[in-house]
């Protein structure tokens, strides 16, 4: 395949969102819209896109980050989708190719749809290919009116329809297919007399037909995929259409879901074969689950990465490493850049941050671990905590394999407990505690024998 090039027009402000973020901006399946866009043309096959930008342009660059073959052009004014087109004309300087043209308001595109449009455009030699679809409700969009012979003879815009081209239920969906050449050279015959006083790139169909260039149009099988997003109430429509497409993905890869209804996984997460997943759970952003494992009820994991056989329930989870037969306990908080290893037992009310806690470590109840490597085999009684912070600073503690830490301790940082040391319930360590070596760190008991009897008289 010759190299497929796509233009996606972004450079609206998206004014029925009332938002201060650009449209294309707003997340659905836990990443922006316009991102849902850009993964679809990269499954379709396409290695170059053009992204155009006006309104936010700066914002929407900055959270799309650095991205293989993606590069912006600017719309400084939004005078329609054909001038936001003629935008990338520079950028396309020697493609003689195909070009996809793509919005970034549409999040339900698939790879395999848009596939299917190149490699239909491609077939039947057309100059120009519109992927169409048949809504239950073409409010807003434009639709697609056909020659007597079924051909394609023009695209015309909700407000600029009349009464009998509004009964039309076929519509543009907004994505095409153009030759390079003839898109662009018919892009700068396109005039802005109509109801919005804008260039509208659907126009160069007629352009086109009128020079006896070849229009094709290829119809969805489900109008869904292209539903254009312009208003929250749309948002969330097609939030619910990811999320029960992503669990029915799961469900056929092997993964149970005692109720789907509740269960919400974004689009980039995977989870492996025979894990089940009890209700309320939220599984986000680039979080991986590995096979056999029991996750919720009641689970927020984002961006976890968590290996085979991991249970856990009531618990919230974010850009940390939960490893191999790790047992969450009920509440714990495990925050970002720590590392559970293989067999971490935890109990309840316990929360990590910025540590990493060895194999087979146990920390079964109300804990708080901060800025801590702890070794494998240690055992942190109830209660017991990392005091990290003298409030300017935050200073790390190190715990050895096999220490025993005894019942609410205090580990003042820095501070260094060694391989198999021992802690006496209730002390407040401040200096090294050497290996094998018991510490205590607490005032002695003092008995005053009698002094109930003294009071009482
Ligand atoms: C457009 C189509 C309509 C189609 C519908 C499908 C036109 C004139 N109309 O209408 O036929 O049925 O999409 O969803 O093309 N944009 C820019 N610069 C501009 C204007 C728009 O980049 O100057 C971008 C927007 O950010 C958006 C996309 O183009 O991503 C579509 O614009 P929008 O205003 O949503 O067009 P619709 O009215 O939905
Ligand atoms: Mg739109």
């Amino acid at each position: 395949m010759s190299e497929l090039v796509t233009v996606i027009l972004a450079a609206g402000k998206g004014t029925r969102m009332k938002s201060k973020l650009p449209k294309v901006l707003h997340k659905a399946g836990g990443k922006p819209m316009l991102q849902q866009v850009l993964d679809a043309a990269k499954a379709a096959g396409a290695t170059r896109h053009i992204v155009v930008t006006g309104f936010g342009g700066e914002l929407v660059r900055e959270r799309m980050g650095q991205q293989a073959g993606v590069e912006y052009v600017t719309q400084a004014q939004q005078l329609g989708t054909g001038h936001a087109v003629l935008q990338a004309e520079p950028q396309m300087q020697g493609h003689a190719g195909t070009v996809m043209v793509l919005c970034g308001d549409t999040p339900l595109l698939t790879g395999d749809l848009l596939k299917k449009l190149y490699d239909e455009h491609k077939a039947a030699k057309a100059e120009a290919t519109v992927l169409t679809a048949i809504m239950p409700d073409a409010t807003g969009y434009g639709r697609i009116i056909r020659a007597a012979d079924g051909s394609v003879e023009k695209i015309v815009e909700h407000k600029d329809a009349t009464e009998a081209e509004r009964e039309v239920r076929e519509v543009n969906s907004g994505i095409y297919c153009f030759e390079a050449k003839s898109l662009f050279e018919s892009l700068h015959q396109v005039g802005n007399d109509n109801a919005q006083g804008e260039y509208y790139l659907p126009d160069v169909l007629e352009i086109l037909k009128k020079q006896g260039k070849k229009i094709w149009a290829v119809a969805a099988d489900d109008y869904e995929s292209t539903l254009g997003i312009n208003s929250r109430q749309q948002l969330a429509g097609a939030e619910q259409i990811l999320r029960r497409r992503k669990n029915e993905e799961l469900m056929a890869e092997g993964v149970t879901l005692m109720d789907p209804a509740t269960t919400h996984v974004d689009s980039d997460v995977q989870v492996g074969r025979d894990t089940v997943i009890y209700p309320h759970t939220w599984l986000e952003g680039s979080t991986v689950i590995g096979e056999d494992c029991e996750i919720g009820p009641s689970v927020r994991f984002q961006n976890v990465t968590c290996g085979n056989c991991v249970v856990g329930q009531f618990c919230y989870a974010h850009d940390c490493r939960i490893d191999d037969g790790v047992a969450l306990g009920q509440f714990n908080h495990i925050r970002p850049d720590s590392h559970l290893s293989e067999g971490v037992k935890m109990g309840n009310f316990v929360e990590v941050k910025n540590s990493s806690v060895g194999k087979g470590s146990k920390l079964p109840h109300l804990s708080y671990i901060g800025d801590c490597d702890m070794g494998s085999g240690v055992n942190m009684g109830c209660g017991t905590i990392t005091v990290n912070y003298d409030g300017k600073t935050k200073f790390r503690t190190i715990i050895g394999n096999d220490a025993f830490v005894g019942c609410n301790s205090n580990l003042v940082a820095p501070v260094t407990v060694e391989d198999g040391a021992y802690i006496g319930a209730g002390s407040t360590i401040t200096k090294t505690v050497p290996a094998h070596t018991l510490a205590i760190g607490r005032a002695r008991q003092k008995n005053i024998e009698g002094w109930v009897d003294k009071r009482e008289k």
